[in-house]
């Protein structure tokens, strides 16, 4: 961590847990039950932890495992951007850590240091019936401490990457405290700004990509990120492919 700033300031409450089933799960319910903006849930560790795509998250304790409870006063179809909103926050943490040529965001919402995962996050939400989102649940999971294997992936931690220990706490305050200077910049101007941030940290940009969808895999040149989030790709025949859900994979 960098200089001696109080790094617990931010305008989270803090719900600590030990064991759950899932971090996002808990955040849901108080959610439901009228829990304010601004909540967030850590659990020492999950046995029902939940990944993107229906995948299991390993959950050791020693790992991050947040839920924050926003009320962003937006439509619905703006909620999603939130992800790359804390996505960037995740990244500005681990700079504090590790040099920030180290880092990359990868599409959609993974943190990478090192080329490997570090981080990932599982955004939830409730319209409530209405055209404005009533409440939006982000859930982060950081290695700190272990490297669990994930399928396809290289994963990292940051102790290993940092070489030293960070206590969980510790980087889940300068978690929040990042977070929520990018939360007030998207409020104030929106996704341009945080596009653009995302943009530069971003993996394979410009390069050759395999782009796997549930039926079928395309490959092509990661060409841009759309202000909704979506994944321009030109094809190899010279198409021009928006791609709102996927994994994608750098060539070599
Ligand atoms: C992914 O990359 O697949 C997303 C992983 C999200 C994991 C976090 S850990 C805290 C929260 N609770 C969960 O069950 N999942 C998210």
């Amino acid at each position: 961590m960098s200089g001696a700033e109080d790094y617990r300031n931010s305008p989270f409450s803090i719900l600590e847990r030990g064991i759950v089933g899932s971090t996002n799960d808990e955040a849901s319910e108080l959610a439901r039950q009228g829990a304010p903006h601004f909540t967030a849930i850590s659990a020492k560790a999950q046995n029902a932890g939940r990944g993107r795509r229906g995948r299991e998250w390993s959950s050791p304790p020693g790992n991050l495992y947040l839920s924050m409870i926003l009320r962003p006063n937006c439509p619905v179809a703006e909620a999603a951007q939130l992800s790359l909103v804390a996505a960037l926050g995740l990244g500005d943490a681990l700079g504090e850590y590790v040099d920030a040529g180290r880092i990359a965001q990868k599409w959609p919402n993974d943190v990478l240091v090192d080329n490997r995962k570090i981080a990932g996050l599982l955004l939830e939400s409730s319209g409530g019936g209405g055209p404005r989102v009533e409440w939006v649940v982000i859930g982060c999971g950081v290695n700190i401490a272990f490297q669990p294997d994930i399928a396809d992936y290289k994963t990292t931690s940051l102790d290993f990457a940092a070489g030293r220990e960070t206590p969980v706490d510790e980087f889940l305050q300068i978690f929040l405290q990042q977070f929520n200077k990018r939360y007030q910049l998207w409020t104030l101007q929106g996704i341009g700004p945080i596009r653009e941030a995302w943009l530069v940290r971003a993996s394979g940009l410009g390069k050759e990509i395999t782009v796997r969808l549930p039926h079928k895999e395309l490959r092509g040149v990661f060409e841009d990120m759309d202000a909704s989030g979506a994944l321009v790709l030109r094809t190899n025949d010279g198409d021009r492919e928006l791609i709102t859900a996927g994994e994608i994979f750098a060539e070599g």
